[in-house]
């Protein structure tokens, strides 16, 4: 294929992943950015296909077919509260694809490749092999395969040390001598960091490693790019590695967290401070009750957490919310930026219930609010709306929450009174404003919708 026409496109390829993660960043506009940016993978990946044929062309069907049919098949079938194992899952064969993509380039000549490259070559083997057996750990992690506590090591810190040394020197070998064996040499290294950097980190902080190290799988596809010179897995890899890098600090800032508290604190396995005292009573509601509560109620807001999501009652909540409407109650949706176990998830949620999104408030918009508000509904959520927050020495001191229990009433409707996934108990359900209707969020809905209509 003429390389200026190919190059040409490449670029048209770039700039419909920009302007895909452009719109993306608008629930109005993403389905749309998605197909935008599906599109540049389109013609990026036919362009490459006419431009070098590195295996068979059969190779690469087969490669489609059977990569494609995987990827599809999981996608169809994964839940949404599953997501982030999937999108782990993804992250690890991306930085495994990009670490081999670099051994076999030095396998293809690489003695003979400038220092430059060779560099590429280290550092894509380095960290795609990293993020190759960091997400599968990460992945075991939240399907429960491994056990979500923190497993550190004795002399963890060593161990770390003595790994990072020796892949040091290991990717000082490629880059100076071009080894192979020494590629493969800092690839087993590589995957031995990934695990045991993985392994002390809790559960509860793996949402966040898997954006990070959906951040590192782009940085390792970019280095992949300088090592076969492609432009458009350059500006690729680079695009995840930021939007990632982005997205993993707007998490651990909502968590009110460093990067490094997350991943060397080995946060989230005991139930660490925030015990309350056990002689206090919460207060039991019926569904008739919360109708009453709601009915009556001017202004509503609806506070959805990770149990909405495991209930699939975001349909039930849009069909309460449109029967408090007709009653003329004021209905609104608070939405935490980690409510749920993934960025995004309650708006995707509600979303999917064509719930209007000027209906939906971000914590610093309806928190002034709460003081104003009748009934604070909250479905299924509890870290995020846990006042222990505001108090110093427990695993959430300082993460900002929704101020519900500042409104005249919270109903909060979940299976028991257990904790959520920071592992501690929560002061608002023993409030003398607040009712706990305990079901599971789409039947306990479904039940005060039947009561609300017997009003
Ligand atoms: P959580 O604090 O995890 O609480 C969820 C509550 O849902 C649980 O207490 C559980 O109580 C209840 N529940 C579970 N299944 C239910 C069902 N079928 N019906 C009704 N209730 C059900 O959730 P949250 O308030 O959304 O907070 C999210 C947490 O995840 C935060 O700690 C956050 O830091 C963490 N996190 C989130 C993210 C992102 S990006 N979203 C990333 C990393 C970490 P019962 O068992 O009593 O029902």
């Amino acid at each position: 294929m003429n390389p200026t026409l190919a190059g040409f496109a490449y670029l048209i390829a770039a700039v419909l992943f920009i302007l895909g993660l452009k719109r993306l960043s608008s629930p109005a506009t993403a389905l749309r950015g998605n197909r935008t940016a599906a599109l540049g993978m389109l013609i990026a990946i036919v362009v490459t296909l006419l431009d070098r044929q590195v295996v068979g062309y059969l190779t690469i069907v087969a490669g489609i077919v059977v990569g494609g049919g995987v990827g599809a098949f999981l996608a169809q079938k994964v839940e949404m509260t599953s997501m982030p194992q999937l999108v782990a899952a993804f992250n690890g064969f991306g930085g495994g694809a990009s670490a081999f993509v670099a051994v076999a380039e030095l396998i293809r000549g690489g003695d003979v490749a400038a220092t430059r490259t060779l560099v590429s070559i280290g550092l894509s083997v380095f960290i795609g092999a990293v993020t190759l057996s960091g997400s599968l750990v990460a992945f075991g992690k939240l399907q429960g395969i491994i056990g979500g506590k923190p497993f550190v090591l004795p002399f963890q810190k060593v161990l770390d040390g003595a790994l990072v040394v020796a892949a040091a020197a290991a990717l000082v070998s490629v880059a100076a001598n071009g080894s192979t064996p020494g590629a493969w040499l800092l690839f087993a290294l590589a995957i031995v960091l990934g695990v045991t950097r993985t392994m002390p980190i809790g559960g509860a902080d793996m949402p966040v490693v898997i954006s990070f190290l959906n951040s590192l799988s782009g940085v390792a596809a970019s280095a992949a790019g300088f090592v076969i010179e492609s432009n458009a897995l350059i500006i690729s890899g680079a695009l995840v590695g930021a939007s990632g890098l982005i997205l993993t600090n707007i998490m651990v800032k909502a968590m009110n967290r460093t990067l490094g508290n997350v991943l060397f604190s080995a946060f989230g396995g005991e139930t660490e401070g925030g015990e309350l005292s056990g002689d206090r009573v919460a207060r039991r509601a019926s569904p008739d009750d919360v109708a009453v509560t709601l009915a009556y109620a001017q202004k509503v807001v609806v506070v959805p957490g990770y149990g909405l999501a495991v209930a699939q009652a975001q349909h039930t909540i849009r069909e309460l919310a449109d029967q408090l409407e007709a009653k003329g109650v004021d209905v609104r949706y608070a939405i935490h930026p980690v409510a749920g176990r993934m960025p995004g998830h309650m708006n995707v949620l509600l979303a999917e219930a064509d719930i209007s999104y000027d209906k939906l408030y971000d914590l610093d918009d309806i928190n002034p609010e709460f003081a104003h508000t009748d009934v604070a509904l909250v479905v299924g959520a509890n870290d995020v709306v846990n006042p222990l927050a505001r108090e110093p020495n427990n695993p959430i001191t300082g993460m900002p929450i929704l101020d519900v229990d500042r409104a005249r009433s919270v109903v909060v409707v979940k299976r028991s009174l257990s904790p959520g996934f920071a592992g501690i108990d929560n002061p608002l359900f023993y409030l003398d404003n607040t009712l706990m209707l305990f079901a599971d969020a789409k039947k306990g809905l479904a039940d005060v919708v039947t009561a609300v209509k017997e009003l």
